[in-house]
């Protein structure tokens, strides 16, 4: 939790001598190396050395971090920094763009998931991901939950797949809203109880990690709150790596932050330390508005 003094920074605009508390030498822009600590104790997923072309631009250089159980890791960074590229390395969803191209290690507990033997759907659900714009499939309330479970098997009976249906629509916090509605398209819900819904769908097929890329971007204040509530609760049984262009955003779900610039992790910290006393100057002007 940010503490008064650090939530009043938040809030205040940003200004171009808004030099933050204590300021020591920074970092100096030109050097592109991670700050911070990058490992954790007890990693889900562990990345090192993690390189994306595009055919031969290069969109990520060098990414090494960790991503630990239960915790919220948020990525910001400018526009075009390689956010999006480098949270579909995780589930290698940029396997389905023709021109990229990643190496490096990724691994998922201890589990190489570049590694040829890897079943790629079986990681998609382990590693789920939920898309800016809310996208349920054009099917019933009811089917957008149950469709993975069925393919993957996980209800032996429909009494275990209606059970599955509801757990996962009360973990995204929409069962109460839905449960009258559950034959009706998942289209037709608002624009928060779609993203809900693909949130639930992306749990019933018992994920370890969720990817979200800018999940509230589409959304209204209400619903984003509403959005931003559940990240909170489901870190209680997942591991979550969200990006956002929303500063606040970041520092109220997020528990550590990552800083990319031009396809560099460029820091990595808590995130109540980053957003008060950034180690990097590259940082420190993207926080205080000097950049992007
Ligand atoms: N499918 C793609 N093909 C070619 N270049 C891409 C593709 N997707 C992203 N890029 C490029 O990679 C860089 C990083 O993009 P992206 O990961 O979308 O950044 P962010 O999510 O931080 O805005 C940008 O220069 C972008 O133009
Ligand atoms: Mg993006």
């Amino acid at each position: 939790m940010l503490n008064q003094k650090q939530a009043v920074l938040l809030e205040r605009p940003a200004k171009t001598n808004d030099v933050l508390p204590s300021a020591p030498v920074k970092i100096q822009d030109t050097d592109t190396k991670t700050v911070g600590q990058v490992t954790v104790d007890k990693p889900i997923m562990t990345t090192r050395n993690v390189d994306v072309y595009y055919d031969d631009k290069q969109a990520i250089r060098n990414v090494s971090i960790d991503i630990a159980y239960n915790e919220v890791l948020s990525m910001i960074g400018p526009s075009g920094c390689g956010k999006s590229t480098f949270l579909r390395c995780l589930n290698r969803m940029n396997d389905t763009i023709e021109s990229a191209r990643v190496t490096g290690s990724i691994e998922l507990e201890g589990h190489d998931i570049y590694d040829k033997k890897t079943d790629v759907v079986t990681l998609r659900a382990r590693v789920g991901m939920v898309f800016q714009k809310p996208n349920p499939f054009p099917k019933s309330v009811y089917e957008n939950v149950a469709y993975g479970p069925r393919i993957h098997g996980l209800a032996r009976n429909q009494s275990e797949l209606d059970e599955i249906v509801e757990t996962s629509l009360r973990r995204a916090g929409l069962w109460d809203e839905v449960k009258d509605r559950l034959r009706e398209p998942g289209t037709g819900l608002s624009g928060g109880q779609q993203q809900r819904l693909c949130i639930a769908r992306c749990i019933a097929v018992n994920p370890d990690v969720i990817l979200m890329d800018e999940p509230c971007s589409a959304l209204d204040p209400i619903a984003t709150a509403r959005i931003e509530e559940l990240i909170d609760e489901l870190r209680q049984n997942y591991s979550i790596v969200i990006v956002t262009h929303s500063m606040q955003q970041a520092a109220r779900v997020s528990q550590r932050t990552a800083y990319f610039h031009l396809g560099d992790l460029i820091e990595v910290g808590e995130t109540s330390i980053i957003f008060t006393n950034p180690q990097h100057k590259l940082t420190e002007d993207y926080l205080t508005g000097r950049f992007g």
